[in-house]
């Protein structure tokens, strides 16, 4: 049987995948960001899950704001890298888990979550930076990837609510799979942030800080936050962190937390990474 055993929360930052590729991490700016990632990267690299789940958003890349599905599942054996306006990103192609990615289609949407299916699909920095920060610079990403995006992008995006029980969905879909993976699952973007109007560079670490203690200890509680809430108290793109609900949603109710790291600012975001391991894992 698959079994979820962690969860990770990270910014997705498009500058720190910049840093990344143009050999930046070292210099006086990016250093103390880039250092606080180091624990994480042992910790996943010891944990070496078969499977990531990658709850993001497309930045219009992939997908034109002409379409914009609410949820999205990528099913294909590999991902192709986006170019986003600059060229790819000099980072291996993504390879895709497509027979667990059907698997979590079909349960999710018989389970009454209507995803759209991608059979094809670039990925962009949403899904890419996080991998960056959780793996480094490896010649193959080491474990497969199912892309699943959330629209975060274009009024209305689903509920914290709601992507919480997209994560329970999951977790059900993930327990019913025959083969034995090890799966973790990625949620992606945040922490507050606000990138244009009167507020713009707006960061509230009161905010994220009690954001990052009630992933841990009262989620719950979270997915009560209004899109109102998010844009006052974490900017207008704050709401990207409805997409940590997904990952808390698949975990056990009780979890560890292994680590956090919070940063301010990276670009003119406040950055974070959270490591949560279920306690039931094996
Ligand atoms: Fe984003």
């Amino acid at each position: 049987m698959a079994k979820i055993i962690a969860g990770i929360a990270a910014s997705h930052v498009p500058a720190i995948g910049v840093a990344v590729d143009r050999g930046m991490t070292g210099t006086p700016y990016w250093q103390p960001l880039f250092k606080g990632y180091e624990p994480a990267r042992e910790w996943l690299a010891k944990l070496a899950p078969d499977v990531a789940i990658i709850v993001y958003n497309d930045h219009a890349n992939a997908l034109s704001l002409e379409l914009i599905p609410t949820f999205l599942i990528g099913v294909a054996d590999s991902f192709p890298i986006a170019d986003e306006g600059f060229g790819r990103r000099p980072v291996p192609e993504v390879r895709g888990c497509a027979p667990l990615a059907w698997h979590l289609a079909e349960s999710l949407i018989l389970d009454e979550f209507d995803m759209t299916i991608a059979n094809e699909m670039p990925v962009d920095h949403g899904l890419t930076v996080p991998l960056s920060i959780t793996c480094g610079q490896p010649p193959a990403w080491p474990f497969r990837v199912i892309p699943l995006c959330v629209n975060v992008v274009q009024y209305p995006p689903p509920t914290g609510a709601r992507c919480f029980k997209l994560g329970q969905a999951i977790r059900r879909a993930v327990e019913k799979f025959d083969e034995d993976l090890r799966v973790v699952i990625y949620g992606t973007g945040g922490m507050s942030h606000q990138l244009q109007g009167e507020r713009a560079g707006f960061i509230n670490r009161q905010f994220d800080t009690a954001f990052l203690d009630g992933m841990t200890k009262d989620p719950l509680a979270l997915t009560k936050i209004t899109h109102t809430e998010y844009m006052r108290e974490a900017g207008s793109e704050g709401i990207e962190m409805v997409m940590w609900h997904v990952m808390r949603g698949a975990l056990d109710e009780d979890v560890a937390e292994v680590y956090r790291h919070y940063h301010v600012p990276a670009s003119n975001t406040a950055a974070a990474v959270l490591v949560l391991e279920n306690r039931s894992a094996p």
